[in-house]
């Protein structure tokens, strides 16, 4: 499993490797007292991104073009392309410093969406902060998914409300992109962590659908009103505990570790969902759970062996196996 996140160490968005070529303290960008602090003297938009490029790339940080434009861009309230169209605009010296302090963060290695406060997911924008997983491209398949199969109950329950729980919900992505796409689904985010709920509860804001997503604070359903669910969702921590300090500093030292740790072979919250879920879910309900890298044929046996209905393996956009559909055994 830990190859999942061994993976992203590798690729974008945080590689760990310096980009080739790139010349240290060139004259526009030197070092002052504060080791490692840039002292940015440059004027212009083209020389602040190119200077601060190198600074992150020699910093280890992946694809750094890229993820200065993005902190510009926020400095100076463009959309990133329209920088491109002011390379010569010259830079006040307030912006100059506040894109200066968010450089130092991200060469510490914070990640680029804790310092611009965002991150986008199935195309919508929702607030991040330490208390919450930062959304995976990878999850954006659950949330497709899960858009799909309530898509398909509409077209068979005319007018009817679907009850979806999203188990282990964080930031609220998986809980809001259902929401917004599938009119008649009705959503209880849940998480055990309050301090995530409280950035689920703002994303939910943002997004103008508190009338439809409902949060409650629970350990998996133990705290949650009796009800049945016709779908639940999860995306759940996956990571072996030991394989935690392994990951890219990003992702050990800021994403919270109860959205990480799975327990010693990852596959805790697994054994947790398949016996606790159906009591909690209608006849016929579907389960879709994200799992990690090498986890298919685990996480297969613990539901088939929960008595589940294994409906199928879904890909994701790297063609590997990750999500699980499953139908709920009759309680
Ligand atoms: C991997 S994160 C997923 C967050 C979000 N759904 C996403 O896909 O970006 C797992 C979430 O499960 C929550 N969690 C961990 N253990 C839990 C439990 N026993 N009951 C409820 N939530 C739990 C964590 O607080 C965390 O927010």
């Amino acid at each position: 499993m830990g190859r999942k996140m061994r993976r992203r160490v590798k690729g974008s968005p945080f590689r760990l490797a310096a980009t080739p070529g790139v010349q240290p303290n060139r004259s526009l960008f030197s070092f002052s007292s504060a080791p490692g602090l840039p002292t940015l003297r440059i004027l212009n938009v083209l020389e602040t991104i190119t200077r601060s490029a190198e600074f992150l790339a020699r910093k280890g940080v992946d694809s750094p073009r890229l993820q200065v434009e993005l902190m510009l861009a926020q400095v100076l309230q463009l959309p990133r392309l329209k920088l491109y169209l002011n390379f010569d605009r010259t830079l006040e010296a307030g912006q100059l410093d506040q894109l200066r302090t968010m450089v130092k963060r991200r060469g510490d290695r914070e990640p680029l969406q804790h310092i611009l406060g965002t991150s986008c997911f199935c195309g919508l924008e929702f607030a991040v902060n330490p208390s919450v997983l930062i959304p995976r491209p990878e999850t954006e398949t659950l949330a497709q998914r899960a858009g799909e199969h309530l898509k398909r109950l509409a077209q068979h329950g005319e007018g009817k409300r679907f009850p979806v729980a999203d188990l282990g919900t964080g930031s609220g992505c998986l809980a809001v992109t259902i929401a917004a796409e599938s009119p008649q689904a009705d959503v209880t985010a849940i998480d055990v962590s309050a301090e995530a709920l409280a950035v689920a509860r703002a994303n939910i804001d943002r997004h103008q659908l508190a009338g439809r997503v409902k949060i409650v604070q629970s350990d998996l359903f133990r705290s949650v009103p009796p009800e049945r669910f016709d779908l639940v969702v999860s995306n759940p921590p996956y990571i072996p505990t030991n394989v935690l300090a392994e990951l890219q500093p990003e992702v050990r030292d800021h994403d919270p570790r109860a959205a990480l740790d799975g327990g010693a072979d990852g596959l805790n919250f697994y054994r947790r969902l398949a016996a606790e879920s159906p009591a909690y879910m209608g006849t016929d309900a579907t389960l879709m759970a994200e799992f990690g890298d090498d986890q298919e044929n685990a996480v297969t046996t613990i539901f088939r062996e929960a008595g589940w209905r294994e409906d199928r393996i879904v890909a994701d956009l790297s063609s590997k196996p990750r999500i699980i559909v499953a139908r709920c055994p009759v309680t």
